[in-house]
Formats: structure tokens, C-alpha cells, sequence
């Protein structure tokens, strides 16, 4: 079988490691896979292939990024994609693809599956918010990186007597505030998950100094829904009128419009740090490889067996799959996750 591999949406840390388990598998078991360059776009375009030899894969399993590269490219919205992936189809056929990706890329592999490609889905990005598995690789390297950095926020914190607001990814999904938060010992943490209202957030940062503690932690992400008071209109706080070029928010700002919320009504010094991209970039941990690599071997049995318009998923701790039809909507954060982190606000 000639099997195509792809990584679309935004890249998290170990699509390396998933890329090389999945083809390594292929190659094994004498297919012949291909990789399909900057995501969904070279499913459409023959002249984006390069072929995934056991060479292209020696060394990768520690690199960031990805070798096939990724783009937010969607046959289904952008212009003539679906007919272009019909025409490439003819012109230089695949058996089948492996689309790795996130939410979004699930809808699509899920769509190309119902118009008769054959596909297998396999689940990533730090977001950790795909539906239909429990855990997706990037999430633990994400989460290491935020818990390093609002460590080394906090002894400056201390040093200062400064509330720290550190704003980390999550357009949809508070995964990382909240663990990231609960690792370090944040003394707030809020997620797009539950609104929290304004005035409540500032007045409970107020308490904590009133009541002697010194400095403070808030850990917010970054599609956190901070709402005005009824008395001031209601609504969100803070809405961000940056769109990237497919028409999304592009979110960013909180952290520093709550930050300044904070200094100005409670008179304490108040900074904010963006952790954005370096949470994505870089060498995975240890378990994000394990977990990409586990995924990756799986995808491929499941291509080889014909077992298509599936997605590989953790269950537990187990590998298994689900359909794809079964990966609509999002994962919300763990609420056990928010109630351990709570009890350490006060
Ligand atoms: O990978 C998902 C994500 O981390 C979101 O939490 C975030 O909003 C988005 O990526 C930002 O990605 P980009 O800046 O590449 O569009």
C-alpha cells in the first residue's frame, strides 16, 4: 500500500516521533509511505511529497516541529481543495492517509473518509482538547514548560511583592492553565471552560494581600472569559479583535488587560507574561514520545487492516481507536484537575 502521512493545524512537540512510529511500522511491514508536505495542501498537490525512508526517519524522534510541516490548509474551505485532492488522487493515487492533527483536522479526515478516502486520524496538539481520547501528545511537554516557567515567575514574584499574571495557551481549552497551574502552585487559575466574572477575580487577589500574603500567582489561558459586571454592562472583559488569515480570533491580550485591571483597582504592582509559542516548540518530553510513538505504530496496523475512518486513541492506558464520527466537539478540562488546584488558592 502506498500510505500518505500528514500533519496539519497548528505543530506540537513529538509529531517527529509519531511520523517516524507510523512510517517505520509501514516500511516493516513492506508498504510504502509518503509524506504529504505543510498539511492538507499536499494531499491536493503531488509536487508536495517526499518520500519516507527509513533514512529521512534516523534522528527525529527528539525534534520538535515537524519534518513534513503543517498548515491550517482545509480542502473543504479553501478554494477548489476538494477537487484538487480528487485530481491529485488520480494523478499519483495513495491507499490511504494517516491525517495527524487536532480537532479540526479530525472534521476534515472525517469528511474526506465520508467522500470515500480512506483515512485514520491520529490525535496531538498541547490543548490536550481532542474528543475520543484522553490524552494527546504535546499536552506533558506543554505543561512541563509552563510549570518551568511560572516557577521561575514566582521566586521574582517573591522578590518584588508582585501579583504575576502568566496567560498560556488555550483558545478553547484550560488543560494547560490547570495543570500547569496545579504543578506550581498558582494561587488562581482561570480557563475558557467556566466564566469567571471580573470583579470577583480582582477582589479575591485583593484578599490574598489584605490577608498577608505577599505576592500572588494567576495562571489564566489565553480563551479565558473574564466578564464585566451587569453594573458595568456585562459581557466579556476583554475580547480580541485580531483575526489570523482564515478568519479565527487570534487570541493573546488577556493576560496583560487583567493584569492591568488588577494594578489599577487594587493599587498592587502587577506584571504579565505571555508564554504563547514556546510552549509548542521544541524537544518533547519523554512521555509525549512514548505517547506519539504508541499512536503512530497503531495508526499504521490500522491503515494495513483496513480499519479506516478511525481514529487512534488512549483510552486509559490503553491504545485502541474509535471512529472518527465519534471525535466532534472538544474535550473540556479535567474538573478534577481546576478542584485539586483550588484548594491551594486560599
Ligand atoms: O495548538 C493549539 C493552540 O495552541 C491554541 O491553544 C492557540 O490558540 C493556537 O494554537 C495558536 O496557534 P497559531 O498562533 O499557530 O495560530
Amino acid at each position: 500500500m502506498r500510505v500518505g502521512i500528514l500533519t496539519a493545524g497548528g505543530d506540537c512537540p513529538g509529531l517527529n516521533a509519531a511520523i517516524r512510529a507510523a512510517a517505520r511500522k509501514l516500511l516493516d511491514d513492506g508498504h510504502e509511505p509518503v509524506g504529504l508536505l505543510r498539511g492538507f495542501r499536499g494531499l491536493c498537490d503531488p509536487a508536495l511529497r517526499m518520500p519516507l525512508t527509513r533514512s529521512a526517519l534516523t534522528g527525529i524522534v527528539q525534534l520538535g516541529g515537524t519534518i513534513l510541516q503543517t498548515s491550517s490548509f482545509d480542502p473543504y474551505r479553501d478554494d477548489g481543495g476538494i477537487d484538487r485532492v480528487r485530481t491529485a488522487q488520480q494523478a499519483a493515487p495513495l491507499d490511504a492517509v494517516i491525517a495527524i492533527g487536532g480537532d479540526h483536522t479530525m472534521q476534515i479526515a472525517r469528511r474526506l473518509s465520508d467522500d470515500g478516502v480512506a483515512v485514520v486520524g491520529m490525535p496531538k496538539t498541547i490543548d490536550n482538547d481532542v474528543a475520543g481520547t484522553d490524552r494527546t501528545f504535546g499536552a506533558d511537554t506543554a505543561v512541563q514548560v509552563a510549570t518551568d516557567a511560572i516557577d521561575r515567575l514566582r521566586t521574582t514574584a517573591q522578590s518584588h511583592d508582585r501579583a504575576m499574571v502568566v496567560e498560556v495557551m488555550g483558545r478553547d481549552s484550560g488543560s494547560i492553565a490547570a495543570e500547569a497551574g496545579l504543578a506550581s502552585g498558582a494561587d488562581l487559575i482561570l480557563v475558557p471552560e467556566i466564566e469567571s466574572p471580573l470583579d470577583a477575580v480582582v477582589a479575591s487577589v485583593a484578599a490574598r494581600h489584605v490577608g498577608g500574603k505577599r505576592f500572588s500567582i494567576i495562571v489564566v489561558a489565553e480563551g479565558a472569559r473574564l466578564m464585566r459586571s451587569e453594573a458595568s454592562g456585562g459581557g466579556p472583559a476583554f475580547l480580541s479583535d485580531r483575526r489570523d488569515e482564515h478568519g479565527f480570533v487570534r487570541f493573546g491580550g488577556v493576560g496583560a488587560a487583567l493584569a492591568d485591571a488588577i494594578e489599577v483597582r487594587t493599587g498592587i504592582e502587577t506584571r504579565a507574561t505571555v508564554l504563547g509559542h514556546v510552549q509548542r516548540g521544541g524537544t518533547p518530553v519523554a512521555s509525549d514520545r512514548i505517547l506519539a510513538t504508541r499512536l503512530g505504530l497503531h495508526a499504521a496496523e490500522l491503515v494495513a487492516s483496513d480499519q479506516t475512518g478511525r481514529m487512534a486513541a488512549l483510552r486509559g492506558r490503553e491504545i485502541t481507536s474509535v471512529p472518527l464520527a465519534d471525535t466532534d466537539g472538544l474535550r473540556p478540562v479535567d474538573p478534577a484537575i481546576l478542584a485539586a488546584a483550588a484548594i491551594f488558592f486560599s
